[in-house]
């Protein structure tokens, strides 16, 4: 494996990037970067941040490297709904996780903010069963990074090797 490659809008999906790295002892680059220093063809994982349940830079990583995993990182909780929510998303055959990520809207842009303000504005008149943890997390924000969500990939990487 050569090397950890990401795409993070506000810094979670970096984080869980690093650390994922660090545990396989190999470098950890940001997809820009990753593009001048990887060369095309090479062994690598995919880590990134979801976006309307799209995995972002997702497509165009999988064109240019053997993709051995990726992982989504987003704020919604884990769940087998989800996994086919994200795979019928993203149309892909790499083997795909998810991470639960953080949110912290004092680093999101400003039409972000105004989109997920508007996500939660429905949400709250909605009052749908079920919807009191999102709006919470739209509202005040979340961290779920943890080192320990990596232990399923680190378990799969270890097989492939
Ligand atoms: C505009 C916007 C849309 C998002 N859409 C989704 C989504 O569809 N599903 C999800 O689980 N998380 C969604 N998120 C949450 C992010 O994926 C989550 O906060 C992630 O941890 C961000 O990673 P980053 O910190 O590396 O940017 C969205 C966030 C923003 C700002």
């Amino acid at each position: 494996m050569k090397a950890v490659i990401y795409e993070s809008n506000a810094g979670s999906t970096k984080k869980y990037a690093e650390m994922l790295a660090e545990k396989l002892n190999i470098p950890a680059f940001s997809l820009k970067e990753a593009k001048k220093s990887v060369p095309q063809g090479e062994e690598c994982v995919f880590l990134g941040w979801v976006f309307a349940n799209k995995v972002q830079g997702l497509k165009m990583a999988q064109k240019k490297w053997k993709l051995q995993c990726a992982a989504a990182v987003g704020m919604n909780s884990e769940g087998k709904k989800l996994m086919e929510i994200l795979k019928e998303a993203n149309k892909t055959d790499v083997p795909l996780f998810y991470l639960r990520g953080a949110l912290d809207l004092s680093r999101l842009k400003w039409l972000q903010k105004k989109l997920l303000q508007a996500i939660r504005s429905d949400l709250e008149k909605q009052k749908k069963p079920g919807t009191e943890e999102m709006i919470s997390i739209l509202r005040d924000g979340c961290d779920f990074v943890c080192e320990e969500s990596l232990s399923e990939i680190l378990a799969f990487l270890m097989t492939k090797s």
